[in-house]
């Protein structure tokens, strides 16, 4: 392959120059020298990002994105890849422009690029940080054979409100999980060196508080105080900075009333000055275009604000490209902010190996071997069986006796399309195994019925606000399919109703303000259980719904969120027993929603829940409590905790102590434990959460087995930003809480000195 000059002379330098200097100083020398070349349009060229083909989640679309490329007017595109595609791009690069600046090449591998695992959520419930930190190695793996180098991942954005569609992409409700979590994802993908082949750059996104938007409707603003900043909405985004992330997005949210995507005081006071961020920012879709609709400008002032504010990438808006030049012959951008973006796109660049081999990765034979390949096909199904959560298991419905006849009923039953969910790249949702599949194949002579039930979706204003081509419903009329239904259940020993939400009603522009089960699904439900057989609800969709009648009438529910490419065999395994389940929520399940924002790590306030007064914190008409706590998930076999053991009850400021519990399978199956550890601290400076969780770990025990889990609790875990945003621990009085979710009372207290 024929390769540019420049590129050329680049390799030529980096060879000489390895001995005598570090790898910064080479790459500084080498943009350097790049920059001395380039014209202020062309570096200006290097902050555009298009979109190419499809994936449009916006008000404007790329145009003549090639011309464009041609011209040196872009400094990457997203939505593409395919080792062919973006070789014919990087070719024409490198033959029709005059600095041949390889593009960068980005997507949104949210959860898998082919190999579709479950939806983020899902993968939260595992609490498995190793298992998701192999995933995203495996993505990265997957995507950069075929030519992506970027991906927009992950979404650390904390999310309190199950009627935000986009709380399917991000880790749940939890500060410390969520930093986890992100630092997991980071290390998967980025591998912690770039220039390796098989890795992508991370984005950690959308900077900052996205998932607190106002009556969980996408997009809306956003008001929140400092310290809930601080203490509980930024720890994610700033672990995943801290880890190495290369890149992060902007919010299309405002923060003090001035939108993320043009705040100074966020992207470059926060981000840079005090995260020490070194890499490059780019803006969510269309971001910059959107300040005018906020209120803060024209074109020209919301370009000024955003490059001024720290924006290093336009993503689609086009808005850097058609203003800065003028911005800076006018002195209201200067020409050293447009080259410290430049700068910042060029080293993503070269950290990524580009200017040495454009075609970075691709390989069709590399690409072959990857996709979908068998070890790919286990860690998915290994994710999805582990991230599968037991709400509700009434005298041992589950797991099931595969000799019985069993009637599978319900639109989810044999549909691929959903088990990928939303996101799902370029997955294949051909390729996904359902449900009716997986269970013909794993038990070939099996007594299975099947009815549809009803249709996915029949709302007329779900089915217009959502996919068209993908919510159609045929003719058949809902009383017939009922009828079957329940004429199928009645000739079964038991009933599997697979019920839920079509995947595009979550995720982005997918809030709904009603999160109960579809009307006409629970229609079908209620139907199921007048039969009198016993009634097992498998759901999948991508957020808490609302499931109190579903609670206090079915006999078993398991969440299977949207598992993925190989959920149905996963879902199989965990109905019969193959496998025993062990995922644990991190999102609250509300009874009503009317009770959200509801979230475990909430404040006392002066008046807490009591039933001797009225006047104390409650609603007339509903409990406080949720119907299935943050970290709540059942087992087929029962864990029982010992007390918290302390070994000490004061902790000096230079000291750590340790908190145990003996933790026994007392049940008659093998089976994991996510032990979780949390931490009241009863008197501060500032008031304090009920409860916060500082650890967690996952245990496996055979029946009847014992074992000592210890948590160390040093004055580092007790920290938090006071009053004056100072990050510190106050001496005084604290509860440890050891046990399997956040509702525990299982504690001890201890002194920090
Ligand atoms: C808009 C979404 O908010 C963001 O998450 C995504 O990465 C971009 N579109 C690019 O597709």
């Amino acid at each position: 392959m024929k390769k540019a000059l420049l590129i050329l002379s680049a390799t030529v330098c980096m060879a000489s120059c390895a001995e005598k200097s570090s790898p910064e100083a080479e790459m500084n020398k080498f943009v350097d020298e790049l920059m001395s070349q380039m014209t202020l349009e062309e570096k200006v060229g290097q902050l555009n990002l298009l979109s190419m083909w499809f994936d449009v989640t916006g008000p404007r679309m790329s145009e003549d994105v090639e011309q464009k490329v041609k011209d040196g007017l872009v400094g990457g595109v997203f939505n593409f890849w395919t080792p062919n595609a973006v070789r014919k791009l990087q070719d024409m690069i490198l033959t029709q422009t005059r600095l041949k600046i390889p593009l960068l090449v980005g997507y949104d591998v949210i959860h898998g690029h082919r190999t579709i695992y479950p939806i983020p959520l899902g993968l939260a419930a595992t609490w498995d940080t190793d298992l998701i930190e192999r995933i995203a190695a495996a993505v990265a793996d997957e995507a950069s054979a075929d030519g992506l180098h970027w991906t927009f991942s992950p979404m650390v954005d904390l999310a309190r409100d199950p009627r935000w569609g986009r709380v399917c992409e991000g880790a749940g409700e939890d500060p410390y999980l969520g930093a986890e979590i992100a630092k997991a994802m980071v290390r998967g993908y980025q591998q912690g060196d770039l220039s390796k082949q098989n890795t992508i750059m991370a984005c950690v996104k959308h900077f900052a508080l996205y998932g607190a938007a106002e009556g969980g409707r996408d997009y809306n603003t956003i008001d929140m105080s400092r310290l809930r900043m601080y203490n509980e909405y930024l720890p994610p985004y700033e672990a995943a900075v801290k880890a190495g992330a290369s890149s992060v997005m902007t919010s299309f949210n405002e923060i003090d009333g001035v939108p993320a995507t043009g705040n100074q005081w966020l992207l470059t006071d926060l981000l840079r000055r005090q995260w020490g961020f070194k890499g490059l920012v780019v803006t969510d879709w269309t971001a910059i275009y959107e300040m005018e609709d906020h209120g803060v400008g024209d074109k020209a002032k919301v370009t000024e604000l955003s490059i001024n504010a720290g924006v290093d990438m336009d993503m689609v808006s086009e808005y850097m490209i058609a203003e800065l030049p003028a911005l800076v012959t006018s002195g209201r951008v200067k020409e050293a902010t447009v080259d410290a973006a430049c700068r910042r796109i060029l080293e993503a660049k070269y950290r990524l190996g580009l200017f040495t081999d454009p075609y970075r990765g691709v390989s069709e034979e590399r690409a072959q071997a990857q996709m979908l390949s068998p070890e790919k096909l286990d860690l998915c199904k290994e994710a999805a069986v582990k991230s599968i959560v037991l709400l509700k298991n009434e005298r041992q419905t589950l797991p099931l006796d595969a000799s019985k006849t069993i009637a599978f009923i319900g639109p989810l039953v044999k549909n691929q399309r959903n088990l990928v969910g939303s996101w799902s790249a370029a997955g294949d949702w051909s390729q996904a195994v359902t449900l009716w599949d997986a269970v013909e194949r794993k038990f070939p002579n099996g007594k299975f019925l099947y009815a549809q039930g009803c249709h996915l979706v029949e709302s007329a204003t779900i089915r217009r606000n959502t996919d068209p081509n993908g919510n159609v419903i045929d003719d058949t009329p809902p009383q017939q399919l009922l009828a079957e239904a329940v004429r199928t259940a009645k000739g079964a020993d038991v009933v599997v109703a697979v019920l839920g939400d079509a995947y595009d009603m979550s995720g982005e522009a997918a809030s709904r303000s009603n999160i109960d089960l579809l009307d006409h699904q629970k229609t079908l439900l209620k139907a199921l259980k007048e039969t009198g057989k016993p009634v097992v609800l498998a759901l999948m969709n991508g957020r808490p719904l609302t499931l109190q009648w579903e609670h206090d009438n079915i006999d078993a529910i398991l969440e299977t969120w949207y598992a993925g490419t190989r959920a149905g065999e996963a879902i199989a395994d965990i109905l019969f027993g193959n496998a025993n389940p062990s995922g644990k929520i991190t999102m609250t399940f509300p009874r009503s929603v009317g009770q959200i924002p509801i979230y475990y790590n909430h404040k006392n306030t002066g008046r807490p829940f009591s039933n001797d007064s009225k006047f104390t914190t409650k609603y007339i008409d509903m409990e406080n409590t949720p119907l299935y706590p943050f970290g709540y998930g059942l087992s087929y076999t029962q864990f029982t905790y010992s007390g918290v053991q302390l070994s000490d009850s004061t902790l000096a400021d230079n000291g750590y102590l340790t908190a145990s519990v003996t933790l026994t399978n007392s049940g008659d199956r093998a089976g994991e434990e996510i032990v979780q550890l949390y931490i009241r601290d009863l008197v501060g400076s500032i008031t304090r959460p009920v409860k916060e969780l500082k650890g967690f770990q996952k245990v496996a025990l055979k029946p009847g087995e014992s074992k000592q889990v210890s948590f160390k609790i040093t004055p580092e875990l007790l920290k938090f930003y006071n009053a004056d945003l100072k990050w510190s621990a106050e001496s005084g009085d604290f509860l440890a809480f050891i046990g399997g979710n956040s509702d525990t009372d299982n504690k001890a207290k201890f002194t920090l000195q």
